[in-house]
Parts: C-alpha cells; structure tokens; sequence
C-alpha cells in the first residue's frame, strides 16, 4: 500500500513534468529563474561577460550595458521590447525562447552592469 502510494506520486511527477516540459509553460517560478546563467547563455556572445560588447557585439553594433549614460536613457520597456524582438541581422528575438519572466529576469542583469 504504502509502495504503491509512492509509485503513483512518482508517476504523476513524471507526468506532470513531461506536460510541462512538452507544452512549453516553463516549471519554474520568477524567484527560481537563473538570470544569470540566461545570460551567459544566451547573450554573452556578442554583449560580453559584464555588458562591455565583444568583439562580434561590436561589430554589429551592440551598446555598452555597463555605460551610465545608456542606462540612464533606456527604460525598462525598450529593453524587454529589444529581447522579444531583436534587431533584424543584428541579434535575434527571444520571444520563442525566452518566457516573459525569464526576459524581466534579464532586464535586472542588465541593469546590474551599470552599477559600478
Ligand atoms: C548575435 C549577437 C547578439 C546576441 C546573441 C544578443 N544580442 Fe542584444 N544586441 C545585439 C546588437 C548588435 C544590438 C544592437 C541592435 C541595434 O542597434 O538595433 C543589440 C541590442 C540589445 C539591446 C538594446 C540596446 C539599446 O540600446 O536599446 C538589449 C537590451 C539587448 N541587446 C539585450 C540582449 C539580451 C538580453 C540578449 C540575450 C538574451 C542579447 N541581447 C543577445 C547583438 C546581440
């Protein structure tokens, strides 16, 4: 009985992780999301380790996140809008891969590297 009981817990984790994963929705919570690792995943490649663009983010024009003066003129909303959408042959949309949470978890990354 009580073998089985754990079994069936057991399933139904199984379960429910594979709807998840399948459909899409992200099993994760904001306070769970590693912004960081995003990130280095997704975004160190052209806007560079600490928000000073390398080489590739350079020459395709990519802004200094670490810059007062970009943070300064940037609100959050163009941020996220630039994250969803990309630049066409300049960086990619992260709408598909990214969800809404995760992409507000990246706004606060970004905004960490103005702060000196
Ligand atoms: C292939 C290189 C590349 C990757 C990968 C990339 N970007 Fe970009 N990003 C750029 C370029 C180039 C620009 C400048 C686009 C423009 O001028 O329109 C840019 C612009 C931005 C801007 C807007 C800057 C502004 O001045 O408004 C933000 C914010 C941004 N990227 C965030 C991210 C985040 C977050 C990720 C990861 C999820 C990411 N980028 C991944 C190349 C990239």
């Amino acid at each position: 009985m009580y073998r089985k009981g754990i079994f069936a817990a057991t399933s139904f984790a199984v379960v429910a992780g594979l709807v998840t994963f399948f459909s899409g929705i992200p099993a994760s919570k904001a306070a769970d999301i590693d912004a960081k690792k995003l990130y280095m995943t997704h975004c160190k490649t052209c806007h560079g380790e600490n928000g000073q663009p390398t080489e590739l983010g350079v020459g395709l024009g990519a802004s200094e996140f670490a810059n007062a003066e970009w943070q300064a003129k940037t609100p959050d909303e163009q941020i996220i809008k630039q994250i969803n959408n990309g630049t066409p042959e300049k960086m990619m949309p992260f709408k598909e891969k990214l969800t809404p949470d995760e992409i507000k978890a990246l706004v606060s990354v970004i905004r960490g590297f103005g702060k000196k």
